[in-house]
């Protein structure tokens, strides 16, 4: 695929999203988030595809934000649409996609970059990343799930720090306070998410489905336990449930087609 802010290609059943506007901070423009949105459709509906990496081009940062220069103008009624659609298009297609995101923080990742890595499934962070809302410090608050994401994955009260501070944190107080799965250092930041990737390769894809919609539930307005056990009902129907209690059964690895 080609696009003008994004790198993508597939290896070994992953698909490596890059965003690439090194110069602005890999900042998130309309066009990128248009880009982002044709990708993640592009990963859901590719079979090939079982998982995605998402980081940001250069050393110094994953997504600096929204492109704060495109919507320096905009009035309430164009920052709703903006969210709105961001939201709907991108990051919480993120999240409700049935296969796995992880956000490789290769550096700053603040505002809408913290968003977006906070929508993908987990988080990998190199030693010099640096994760915040900084949003009230340009009179905004954060518009693409931010509040209720950083509240879900690290409480009330530090999101309420975090966003009303709009102070940055280290990689290492991020993984203190849950907020990012593990810290590497920055040569190793890949190869970590692909071994995370690369576990998750082997294990029954219709059932990797399941739960990150049973676990997305638990956090939605949702009855996410109703969520789970229909999920996990399904999941009796499977040929790849069949073959993983019987090579269990057989002591031998599973061999799973994704039926
Ligand atoms: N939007 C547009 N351009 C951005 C940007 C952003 N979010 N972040 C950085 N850039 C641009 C800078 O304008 C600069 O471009 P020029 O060379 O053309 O001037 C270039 O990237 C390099 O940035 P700096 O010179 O500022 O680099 P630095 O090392 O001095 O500082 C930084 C790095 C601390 C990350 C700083 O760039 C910064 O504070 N960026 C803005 C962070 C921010 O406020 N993000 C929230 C955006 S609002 C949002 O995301 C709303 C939402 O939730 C929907």
């Amino acid at each position: 695929m080609a696009y003008q802010n994004l790198i993508s290609e597939i290896k070994e059943n992953i698909l490596y999203v890059t965003i690439n506007r090194e110069k602005a901070l890999n900042a998130l423009n309309k066009d990128t988030l248009a880009e982002l949105a044709d990708v993640i459709e592009f990963a859901k509906k590719t079979e090939q595809v079982r998982g995605v990496i998402l980081t940001g081009a250069g050393e110094k940062a994953f997504v600096a934000g929204a492109d704060i220069k495109e919507f320096s103008d905009y009035n309430g009624k164009q920052g709703e649409d903006l969210a709105k659609r961001g939201q709907d298009q991108v990051f919480n297609a993120i999240e409700n996609s049935s296969k796995p995101f992880i956000a490789a923080i290769n550096g700053f990742a603040l505002g809408g970059g913290l968003e977006l890595a906070m929508a993908c499934h987990m988080r990998i962070a190199s030693d010099n990343a640096k994760l915040g809302l900084p949003e009230v410090t340009l009179g905004l608050i954060p518009g693409y799930g931010g509040t209720q994401r950083l509240t879900q994955l690290v409480g009330k009260g530090k999101a309420i720090e975090m966003i009303t501070t709009a102070n940055m944190i280290t990689a290492s107080e991020a993984e203190k306070i849950g907020l990012v799965n593990g810290v590497v250092p920055q040569a190793d930041l890949i190869s970590k998410a692909e071994e995370i990737m690369n576990v998750i390769k082997q294990r029954a894809p219709l059932a990797i489905s399941a739960a990150i919609k049973s676990v997305v539930a638990a956090v939605k307005n949702s009855d996410g336990y109703t969520v789970e056990i229909e999920e996990f009902g399904k999941c009796f129907e499977t040929a790849d449930f069949k073959e993983g209690v019987t090579a269990f059964i057989e002591k031998r690895k599973a061999n799973f087609a994704g039926k």
